[in-house]
């Protein structure tokens, strides 16, 4: 699409995000583990995106820091695109674009909950049964990881929890 950008999220996107997240998820977003999780620490700016058509902001993504364990990682959502905008690829360019600058800064691991389908697309492959847990119930064939480094995921184990070092 010609004429889609990419750009660093910035503070003053946040209320027309809050109206997205709200119009695509409703009220129940506030239950999910995953937002728990980023209820507690902050998504980080510099690596999350918002997509626009002009000066319109139709979609958006964002990265939180988050740990396995002892294992730094970053978790990934909420992807959105706006309903009209959907199917021209640009969920998939907001996550390329995400991916691309966190493993620019050094990062090694993203995490998010999710459909299998459609982020095996950007790398992303479910985790083994039991090799993490979420401080909450979530679906296990939708807790998915994708390595930024060869091998980073391996021999990684234990529960995911905001990073509040990294925030
Ligand atoms: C999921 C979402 C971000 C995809 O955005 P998008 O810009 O339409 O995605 P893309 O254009 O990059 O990809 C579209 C493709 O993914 C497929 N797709 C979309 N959602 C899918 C899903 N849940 N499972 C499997 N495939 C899916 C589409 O059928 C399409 O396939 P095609 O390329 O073979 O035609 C968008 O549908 C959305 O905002 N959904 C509601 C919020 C949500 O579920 N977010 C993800 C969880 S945090």
């Amino acid at each position: 699409m010609t004429d889609l950008t990419i750009l660093h999220e910035t503070a003053d996107d946040a209320a027309a995000i809050d109206r997205l997240h709200e119009r695509t998820f409703g009220p129940g977003r506030y239950a999910k583990t995953a937002y728990r999780i980023r209820e507690d620490v902050a998504h980080q700016l510099e690596l999350s995106f918002t997509a626009r058509i002009g000066t319109l902001l139709v979609g958006s993504v964002r990265l939180s820091p988050v740990r396995i364990g002892k294992t730094a990682a970053l978790l990934l959502g909420p992807l959105t695109v706006e309903p009209p905008f959907r199917e021209r690829g640009i969920g998939q360019a907001l996550i390329d674009r995400a991916l691309a600058e966190a493993k620019s800064k050094g990062h090694r691991l993203v995490l998010l909950v999710g459909d299998e389908p459609y982020y095996a697309k950007g790398g992303f492959k479910r985790i083994a049964k039991g090799q993490v847990t979420m401080p909450g119930p979530v679906d296990p064939a939708r807790l998915l990881v994708a390595e930024l480094a060869p091998g980073a995921f391996d021999g990684v184990s234990g529960r995911i929890d905001p990073d509040w070092d990294a925030a």
